[in-house]
């Protein structure tokens, strides 16, 4: 996929700032439309200057940022989003994001009558496993305020192609993890968290024995399996799981991460009572990922923490720094 104009919705967060890199890497004119509430500027710096990138700080609930960003686009790649833990203290704001923006950009998607609307979903959707591992045929039964917004916006997905004819392909990520992940406060993930607490030396406290299972893909991985979809007549009008098809234990990334610092596990691993409602296997079926994209991750999970770690020490912050803003029970 090369010379495209292309919209990014949320291209300044932390898989739209892969997205971007890829896109332009590849020839392509990118406009980013972000409101930058949890996106970061510092995640485009790197090309800000690029003579093919547009950056436009605006808000998918408002139609006229997002008739703007979408004007003469050939493409959409819609990764706008606000998480789940700010749905669980703000469902009506996240629904509105979530919902009234993603029929904001079908909409405007619509009117440039453009070749594809890529639309990110999430694993989330399908709420806990009822089989592992999880095809795209699994129920969807979303469990919290986000999910069920995440189901809504594919179901508008779904429906504007069916009423209108708007290509789509819905991609489904389970957990991505890398550089430009998020660690701060009720937003940090799993191992943005424990690298931090890592750096810090502090123990990294597993919620009952850590044999909670996750399928992690790396992020730059992510992004090129965007591309792929994209590039690919037969990603068109479908579900994708983004997935590894792989199960890691929560327990084992905090020994890979302890290994990578030179750490005693027995020493700073730590229990503490399991957190409540929490998933014990989540897993992806990736065949259509591997068969369908023709995507098989190259980057496994010993080396994807490497490469996080890597990007966590170039940030210019101390360690402390890093650790000052941490929610360690962030569901509270
Ligand atoms: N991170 C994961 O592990 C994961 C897993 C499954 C699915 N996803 C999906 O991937 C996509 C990208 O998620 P992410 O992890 O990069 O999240 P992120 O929060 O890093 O990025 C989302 C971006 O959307 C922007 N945004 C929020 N509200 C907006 C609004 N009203 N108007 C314009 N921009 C707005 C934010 O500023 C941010 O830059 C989302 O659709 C998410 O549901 C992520």
């Amino acid at each position: 996929m090369e010379q495209k104009k292309i919209v990014v919705t949320g291209g300044g967060g932390f898989l739209g700032s892969h997205v971007v890199k890829e896109l332009l890497a590849k020839n392509n004119e990118v406009i980013v439309l972000d409101d930058f509430s949890n996106g970061k500027m510092a995640h485009l710096q790197a090309f800000q200057a690029h003579p093919k990138l547009t950056i436009i700080k605006g808000d998918i609930v408002n139609v006229a940022d997002v008739k703007r960003a979408f004007a003469g686009c050939q493409m959409v790649i819609h990764l706008a989003v606000l998480d789940l833990r700010q749905s669980i203290k703000e469902p009506h704001r996240v629904n509105t994001v979530i919902v009234d923006g993603t029929m904001n950009c079908l909409d405007a998607a619509r009117e440039n009558q453009v070749e594809l609307f890529l639309n990110c979903s999430s694993s989330e959707a399908y709420g806990t496993a009822e089989y592992v591992p999880m095809d795209e045929k699994h129920p969807l039964r979303p469990e919290t305020p986000y999910a069920a917004a995440k189901v809504a916006q594919d179901m508008y997905t779904f429906s504007y192609g069916r009423t209108y004819g708007l290509p789509w392909t819905t991609i489904r990520p389970f957990n991505m993890y890398g550089p430009n992940s998020h660690w701060q406060g009720y937003r940090g993930e799993l191992i943005p968290k424990m690298i931090v607490r890592a750096m810090n030396k502090q123990p990294l406290v597993l919620f009952g024995e850590g044999d909670q299972t996750r399928d992690f893909l790396y992020v730059e991985e992510a992004a090129k399996a965007v591309l792929a979809v994209a590039d690919n007549p037969a990603c068109r009008n479908r579900d994708i799981n983004f997935c590894t098809g792989q199960e890691t234990s929560v327990r084992r990334i905090a020994e890979l991460i302890c290994a990578n610092f030179g750490l005693d596990p027995q020493v700073l691993i730590q229990k503490q009572p399991p957190r409540p409602g929490d998933v014990m296997r989540h897993m992806g079926d990736s065949r259509v990922f591997q068969e369908i994209v023709g995507f098989a991750p190259q980057i496994g999970i010993e080396e994807g923490i490497q490469k996080t770690i890597a990007w966590f020490k170039s940030l210019p912050f101390t360690p402390e720094e890093l650790i000052a803003t941490e929610v360690l029970r962030s569901w509270e």
